[in-house]
């Protein structure tokens, strides 16, 4: 039988990593997956996730089962950040369960939907690989529309008449904040009026949450999900601690429900236990006990919060230094300014990309996004000089 299966291509994006890796060229520069550098090009745990693992191997005197639902203390602890401090459960209508990472998260939230009727999914794209892979997994059909037009600017139009066309009973997925790959997010303004057409239309929001705090602030990322939870009866919301917390290996995220009823809340969540069990049983406790432990504790919060913004202010210089080179070649550099987060989408042909791997050692993924954090005061001019070299 398994002699049936055709041969699947690597993960595009997974890929690269290792193609990087393999490079020996001193002064090669990994723009592929999504991870934070610092400026001397490094992925470091943060300080506090390695004081809280600490605490966690001195204090932590069982490693027994928990349940599908995964540490609740985690993801209540959580749940103050996401959806405000004054009523984080909406009156007893949002809670949730822990995830492989965000992810988990995605795959669950498409999960829950497909089981509870929703067989068509809104997306605009381009959007992170992933979730077009795993609509197609869990066969979950995918409706796009542009999220952004070659202006750098946000489609508005193209979203709107994607909710108009919708009919009741989809599925609509928008990217919280830090949007993946192109850096793109709406405005205050443009989440006011999503959240109304959402709502005017009924349709099911599946809001993906995987970048909080690394665009303006942890409490500015939350706009859009707050907004549209404050005018529509139902959500599910999917959450990843990887980026924020820097856990990416140790898998991280947590899916949240915002149901009707707190009866009807039961319910869903009993459903994501379920499909949790069938599919990982349950998550793995380490990167969600460490991250409980920072929330718990006021100082490592404090310490937390502080490398986040020592995060968030290397990458608004980054683009700052980008947008004020203006163009590299026939590239204008100045939209990265004003875009937020890792990612940014340049418009470069295939050839121009494999060009950049190839004869530069600049690796980026396949659609022309580019990690931001991967350029450090040490490769920045190098990048725009070979930009400029390629696109002429
Ligand atoms: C990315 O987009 O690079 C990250 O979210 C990593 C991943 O899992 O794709």
């Amino acid at each position: 039988m398994l002699s049936n299966l055709d041969q699947q291509p690597a993960d595009a994006l997974l890929a690269l990593i290792k193609l990087h890796s393999a490079d020996p060229r001193a002064d090669k520069i990994d723009l592929g997956v999504g991870v934070y550098r610092t400026g001397q090009g490094a992925t470091p745990v943060f300080g506090a996730i390695k004081a809280a693992e600490q605490k966690l191997v001195d204090t932590q005197n069982s490693k027994s089962y928990l349940g599908p639902e995964g540490d609740m203390g985690f993801v209540h602890a959580l749940m103050p950040y996401i959806f405000g401090k004054g009523d984080p459960t909406m009156s007893g209508r949002i809670d949730g369960m822990q995830a492989p990472g965000g992810t988990g998260a995605v795959r669950l939230a498409v999960a829950l939907a497909k089981k509870s009727g929703v067989t068509r999914i809104i997306m605009g794209l381009p959007s992170w690989p992933n979730h077009a892979q795993i609509l197609g997994d869990l066969a979950v059909e995918l409706v796009s529309f542009k999220h952004a037009g070659a202006d750098g600017k946000v489609d508005m139009d193209a979203l709107r008449g994607a909710i108009a066309a919708a009919e009741a009973g989809d599925a609509l997925l928008l990217h919280g904040c830090c949007h993946n790959p192109t850096g793109i997010d709406y405005t205050p303004a443009q989440w006011d009026e999503i959240a109304d057409l959402i709502a005017a239309k009924g349709l099911l929001p599946i809001l993906d949450l995987a970048y909080q705090g690394l665009g303006k602030g942890m409490e500015e990322d939350a706009y859009g999900v707050r907004k549209v939870l404050s005018r529509v009866p139902e959500a599910l919301i999917a959450y990843s601690c990887d980026k924020n917390f820097g856990m990416y290996r140790d898998r991280v995220g947590a899916i949240y429900v915002m149901a009707e009823t707190a009866e009807v809340l039961n319910r869903v969540l009993s459903n994501g236990h379920a499909l949790a069990r069938a599919a990982w049983s349950m998550p793995p406790d380490h990167g969600g006990a460490a991250v409980r432990l920072i929330l718990e504790d006021p100082a490592l919060t404090a310490m937390w919060l502080d490398e986040l913004d020592t995060m968030r202010s290397r990458m608004a210089h980054v683009r700052a230094r980008l947008a004020e080179a203006g163009s590299a070649g026939a590239i204008d550099l100045t939209p990265l300014g004003h875009q937020n987060g890792l990612f940014s989408v340049l418009p470069l042909s295939g050839e121009q990309i494999l060009k950049l791997r190839e004869q530069h050692g600049i690796y980026m993924a396949g659609s022309g996004r580019v990690n931001i954090a991967g350029l450090t005061s040490g490769n920045i001019d190098k990048f725009i000089a070979d930009l400029a070299a390629v696109s002429g």
